[in-house]
């Protein structure tokens, strides 16, 4: 009999059909409504494969019931939606979707580092508004990118191709990060910072390291109090690692100058959130990969990824620390 795969949403028929050749597949058919709980769960008691997306949270007390499910294959390269330790615990593999998003994250990152900078969506909706009168000195003035610093906080792969695009714009780069990579800070010409450090210096600040226990609000209000008035936070990893409500303060109150937003502590953001309402915020809808040709490699990706793992053929991209061979070790 073959084995069954559950994909928590719609994704392209190719892929879809790819999998139905060796696997029984069963498909949550919606684009843009999440898959309920309930249907999840009864889902998860009867497959071998789960492919999911970052809005599906698979926590303990869902992996309770999975009792024949050998993989999840989370098509996203952040796997914080998911209990790898408890999957672990009950033998189950869990991959995601590294390197095949990497150049398009790094591009939108840039984009809203420009366009917070430059304050270009406040620029179009004043155009198209009919506001437009006259050019005038100071009329929308944002702030200089070019020779200005940019301080990352992670330096994984997205943060590297990130320094690449700084550097064409002329801008010194520092970082910081769990470990020191002297051999990229050669290759790249960039320094490594203490946070606190990199936080006074720094005119843009992305945050670009995974969410984890220890980097859950690792900016907040001491953070802000060290940055520079005219800083611009950027963050297109995840939003837990932004304390929002000092977010807010820190801009109504001057402390920085403002804020590029990929990523929110909820998503969706509530339309009455008060980031909405702030000048010099710019807010996008969790779209760092969101290429035609990049999301297709992530789905791409992720279907092998449940294949190869249900196949027991070599899958190269299992999170789970003690897996080899088609099996946990411990
Ligand atoms: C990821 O992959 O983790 C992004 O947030 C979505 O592409």
């Amino acid at each position: 009999m073959k084995k069954r795969i559950f994909i928590t949403r719609k994704i392209p028929a190719e892929i879809k059909s790819g999998l139905e050749q060796d696997f029984n597949v069963e498909m949550w058919e919606e684009e843009h409504i999440p898959v309920p709980i309930r249907i999840l769960e009864e889902k998860i008691s009867q497959c071998d494969g789960l492919f999911c997306l970052l809005t599906e949270q698979i926590d303990a007390q869902l992996l309770e019931k999975a009792k024949s499910l050998k993989v999840i294959s989370n098509m996203a390269v952040g796997f914080n939606n998911i209990d790898v330790e408890t999957a672990t615990k009950h033998g189950i593999a869990v991959t995601n979707t590294p390197g095949v998003l990497t150049e398009t994250t790094a591009d939108l990152t840039f984009a809203l580092l420009m366009a917070t900078a430059r304050r270009i969506p406040e620029a179009e909706q004043y155009l198209r508004s009919g506001e437009w009168e006259t050019w005038s000195p100071m009329l929308l003035t944002g702030q200089d990118i070019w020779g200005t610093t940019l301080g990352l906080i992670g330096l994984g792969r997205i943060g590297t191709a990130v320094v690449k695009r700084a550097k064409g714009f002329g801008m010194k780069v520092i970082y910081t990060s769990r470990t020191q990579k002297p051999e990229v800070e050669k290759q790249l010409e960039i320094t490594y910072k203490p946070l606190d450090d990199l936080l006074q210096r720094a005119d843009f600040i992305c945050v670009m390291t995974p969410y984890t226990k220890e980097t859950e609000n690792l900016i907040s209000t001491e953070q802000f109090n060290l940055m520079k008035s005219n800083a611009i936070l950027i963050n297109t990893a995840r939003g837990g690692i932004v304390n929002e409500e000092a977010l807010v303060e820190a801009i109504q109150t001057k402390k920085i100058w403002g804020a590029g937003l990929d990523v929110f502590e909820s998503e969706p953001i509530s339309k009455d959130d008060p980031l909405l309402q702030l000048p010099n915020v710019v807010t996008l809808p969790h779209i760092g990969s969101a290429s035609i040709q990049t999301r297709m490699r992530m789905a791409r990706l992720a279907a092998e990824n449940v294949k190869k793992v249900l196949l027991e053929e070599d899958c190269h991209y299992i999170l789970n620390p003690n897996y080899k061979n088609g099996a946990m070790y411990r």
